[in-house]
């Protein structure tokens, strides 16, 4: 499998870019720095030889073309997309600046569509393709210090509905993830004074991922929030077949 990360320099993205190379996928990574403390779990990525890197930003149409190019360059092919950067500021309304909001609307929904839409010619050649777009529950939900983070979030679960709808006729599946506040390795080492416990944690998010892209069944147009119990609860209404069965496969692990 030829998997095109964004958002690969830290946090969620770089657990995924080791995770897939580590199982032996090719991992082509887009983000503007690459990930850092090469002696920690990055040092496995660097070393795996599976892993290819543009350096740019999702916010420039000319690096979202060279990057795409480059990722094709790279492992010959695209099978599956995860849009994954984001820009996550949680300022009050009153606080926060144009261009802050100009960022948030450009990164979070914006740039995963133009990526999109540069990369489905791509997939429509091949006759195939997997698309997962990292929402966040805060496109579900409402809270005073998100309204420059949830609006573009809650636009990237519909964008991608509209898509599935537009794409499933062509064996290309587009599907969205949107998990309460996770911990990742990356979170762990910079925010020490949090208990992570108490937070779902990236494996789970990851465990949803690979669940879609090796699932052989066509699953489109579906949002997945990723459930602690507790969430599971709150979106009870979203008791769809696929949910149900990813949830039984991960009691059976
Ligand atoms: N962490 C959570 O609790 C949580 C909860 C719900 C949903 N999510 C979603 O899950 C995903 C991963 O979250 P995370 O916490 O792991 O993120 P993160 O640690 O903040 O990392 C964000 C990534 O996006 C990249 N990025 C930001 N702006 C970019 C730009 N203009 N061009 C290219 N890359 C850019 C960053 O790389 P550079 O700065 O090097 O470019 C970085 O690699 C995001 O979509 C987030 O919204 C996270």
């Amino acid at each position: 499998m030829n998997i095109f990360i964004t958002g690969i320099s830290r946090g969620l993205g770089k657990e995924l870019a080791v995770h897939y190379s580590e199982l032996g996928h090719k991992v082509f990574g887009f983000s503007r720095s690459l990930p850092e403390h090469p002696g920690g779990i990055a040092k496995k990525l660097y070393d795996s030889g599976n892993f290819g890197y543009y350096s740019g930003s999702v916010n420039s149409d000319s690096d979202i073309d060279a990057a795409v190019g480059e990722a094709i360059k790279f492992m010959g092919s695209i099978d599956a997309l995860i849009n994954n950067a984001a820009y996550k500021n949680f300022k009050m309304p009153d606080e926060i600046t144009v261009e802050e909001y100009k960022e948030s609307v450009q990164t979070n929904l914006t740039a995963p569509i133009l990526i999109c839409r540069k990369i489905i010619p791509h997939f429509i050649k091949n006759g195939k393709g997997k698309i997962i777009n990292i929402s966040s529950n805060a496109g579900l939900v409402s809270y005073e210090g998100g309204t420059a983070y949830c609006p573009p979030k809650a636009g990237l679960i519909n964008y991608s509905q509209c898509l599935a709808k537009f794409l499933k006729n062509k064996n290309i599946s587009v599907n969205v993830i949107s998990p309460p506040t996770f911990s990742t390795d990356d979170y762990r080492r910079t925010r020490p004074d949090i208990n992570h416990g108490k937070l779902l944690q990236s494996d789970k998010v990851i465990k949803l991922i690979d669940y879609l892209i090796f699932s052989r069944k066509f699953i489109t147009g579906k949002n997945f929030p990723v459930f602690r119990l507790k969430t599971w609860l709150k979106y009870y209404y979203y008791r769809q077949f696929e949910l149900l069965e990813y949830l039984f496969q991960f009691r059976l692990k």
